[in-house]
């Protein structure tokens, strides 16, 4: 059974959960909080992060060398999606590399940090999701409306919010510990939830391009084909796509 420390607020969990994985935590060792000041996404963006949403990060200790872990992310999208079927009865889709999706808009996002060894090990990951599950979305701005969603939109019924998170923590730890020998596996669930292949996308990197997404290869990366017809390998920690039309 995995720790669970709970709060109301605190400036980021990962930055919390980071600091207690230097101090030694145990792997499986989740934090999580009703709302965050400093919530932080991928790419250095901020995550806003109001009441009315689960803010939850799990403390990993996987044993491998990074190289081996290169599709943990995906995995873990794919854990965090059975998850909120298993407790909301619906089950989102995900926008490459791991944006849960609903109905095309965005539900959740999920940053997963590692902190490696000087032998190459992974010495702890944090997951981190930030889930809108009770909030209004009729507070948020214009802008954040467009493309935000939550559960209760979806479902009718409030989340309980300590379930979902106990829920998540157990089924993340159980993915980092099937993500490498179950990979195949878990890559397969990954590709039948992801709702950007076959998209036109938008490439957001330093020189942003349109192509068409194909496939996520067994580590992750999205593989798309530009209107040259040339293969194109996308890792994520490089770029985020966009859809033309729209968020996905
Ligand atoms: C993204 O959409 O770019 C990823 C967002 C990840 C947000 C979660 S909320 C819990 C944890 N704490 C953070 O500061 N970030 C993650």
């Amino acid at each position: 059974m995995e720790r669970m420390i709970f709060l109301d607020t605190v400036p980021s969990t990962n930055d919390y959960a980071k600091d207690l994985a230097r101090q030694g935590a145990a792997h499986g060792t989740a934090v999580m909080a009703k709302s965050q000041t400093a919530g932080r996404g991928r790419m250095g963006r901020s995550f806003l992060s109001p009441e009315g949403g689960l803010y939850l990060s799990v403390i990993l200790r996987p044993r491998e060398r990074a190289e081996e872990l290169m599709a943990l992310t995906a995995v873990l999208a794919a854990a965090v999606c059975d998850a909120v079927e298993q407790v909301c009865g619906i089950r989102p889709g995900v926008k490459w590399i791991n944006d849960l999706v609903l109905d095309g808009k965005k539900l959740a996002g999920v940053l997963t940090e590692l902190s490696l060894t000087a032998d190459g090990y992974v010495d702890y990951a944090v997951c981190g999701i930030g889930i809108n599950c009770n909030g209004d979305i009729a507070e948020l701005s214009p802008q954040v409306q467009e493309i935000a969603t939550s559960l209760l939109v979806h479902t009718g019924k409030r989340t309980d919010l300590e379930a979902l998170a106990k829920v998540m923590a157990s089924r993340i730890v159980r993915a980092c510990d099937t993500a490498v020998r179950e990979k195949t596996v878990w890559m397969e669930r990954y590709r039948k939830n992801c709702v950007t292949l076959g998209k036109t996308v938008r490439v957001l990197g330093a020189e942003p391009y349109e192509a068409t997404a194909l496939n996520v290869d067994g580590d992750g990366a999205l593989q798309v084909r530009t209107a040259d017809g040339k293969i194109h390998k996308i890792f994520s920690g490089e770029v985020s796509v966009r859809g033309l039309f729209g968020y996905i």
